[in-house]
């Protein structure tokens, strides 16, 4: 792979993504300013991840908005593949699809996909991906969606639901469909195979039209969703993509939950996030200090920064001042890497407790079959 190669497919994600050419590849647009400017009217809100970017490229937005201003409601629809914990990475699509569902009173869909992981993962048993599949619920209702809209769905435990939908996908998406989309070989298991099908079960489970916010590498799955979604009788699920969350080591790869050093857990101790940040996270300060203070920093490539861009800084000003600092020389990378840990750990403090609280609420939110 050349320096300026990249790979996005939901299973894996490496290099130094470029996201204009990510959006030609898969065919998605960039959200434009007007369309920003759109649901800013809509929503009567200006979203830090709109406004910057996060959520850059999408499917077929402007159908569900009109369709919205008809008086025609949408659901929302998300998931996870509970390889491990949650970590901070996964925090961005979920926190911008309860904004979504606080801005338009919609009911909204969490898939957890303990059979995935079980396939695609060699080490991990289905024991493990279902114990996982609990623990991510909780981070998810402690970000506090509607008890009343919004239901968790487990792959093992609500397949009675999922599987009469998901075999009318199947049935339309043939193996040289898949193994184009995404590399599938002659030693695939079977459950890969199939899998897609059950992803796009969810987005048929309402007779409405579906908005999906998801991260960008989950996008092949919904392609052939949406090609097949006229030949079931159903509407094509409209998507809104944000970008992967950099490793903490810096450019290239999104944060894998395998990845241990890689990765803030959102069930890191305070010490622990501390100790992660300052050890591993990518600097783009100079080697010294006289330099850095003589030539400045890189914001545009430093961790650190990028996380308090993308998730944990949305005051504009005050981001605006880090990254002028850090350029100026006048910030040192050590202060900067503490500004961010000061920030997680608020942040962790409060999402700790609202995540214990919510192992009490677990059953509201469930998804039963009928
Ligand atoms: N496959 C996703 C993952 O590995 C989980 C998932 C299931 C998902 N349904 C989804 C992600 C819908 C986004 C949207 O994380």
């Amino acid at each position: 792979m050349s320096a300026d190669d990249f790979i996005v497919t939901p299973w894996h994600v490496e290099g130094d993504i470029d996201y204009d050419k990510l959006v030609q590849k898969f065919g998605t647009e960039k959200i434009s300013v007007e369309l920003q400017n759109r649901i800013k009217k809509i929503t009567g809100e200006d979203h830090f991840m709109l406004r910057r970017g996060i959520f850059f490229s999408h499917r077929e937005m402007n159908r569900i908005l009109d369709d919205y201003e008809k008086g025609n409601k949408f659901f929302l629809y998300t998931g996870r593949g509970p390889s491990g914990h949650t970590h901070i990475g996964h925090l961005i699509p979920w926190a911008f699809a309860k904004w979504l569902q606080k801005k338009f009173d919609v009911n909204m869909y969490f898939q957890l996909t303990d059979d995935e992981k079980f396939f695609s993962k060699p080490n991990l048993t289905l024991e493990d991906t279902e114990k996982f599949a609990y623990e991510n619920a909780l981070d998810f209702i402690a970000l506090g969606f509607n008890p009343e809209k919004t239901k968790i769905i487990i792959n093992t435990k609500n397949i009675q639901t999922l599987y009469p939908i998901a075999a009318q996908v199947a049935k339309k998406i043939n193996f040289s469909n898949t193994k184009a989309t995404f590399g599938f070989t002659n030693e695939t298991n079977l459950g890969m195979i199939f899998y897609t099908s059950l992803q796009s079960a969810p987005c048929f489970i309402e007779d409405k039209p579906v908005l999906i916010p998801l991260g960008v590498d989950q996008d092949p799955h919904f392609r052939l969703t949406r090609d097949i979604a006229p030949k079931i009788g159903k509407p094509k699920p409209a998507l809104i993509h944000n970008i992967m969350i950099p490793a903490l080591e810096g450019p290239g790869g999104k944060m894998s939950a395998s990845d241990e050093n890689g990765t803030v857990y959102t069930t890191d101790a305070p010490n622990v996030v501390k100790k992660k940040i300052n050890k591993y996270a990518f600097s783009g300060g100079r080697p010294d200090i006289e330099e850095h203070r003589r030539l400045g920093g890189n914001p545009d490539i430093d961790v650190s920064y990028q996380y308090l861009r993308i998730f944990f800084e949305p005051d504009d000003n005050k981001l605006r001042s880090i990254y002028e600092d850090y350029k100026s020389g006048k910030l040192l990378s050590g202060e900067l890497k503490a500004i961010l840990i000061e920030k997680i750990n608020t942040f962790l403090a409060v999402h700790q407790e609202k995540r214990e609280k919510a192992r009490e609420k677990i059953d509201q939110f469930l998804f039963e079959n009928k």
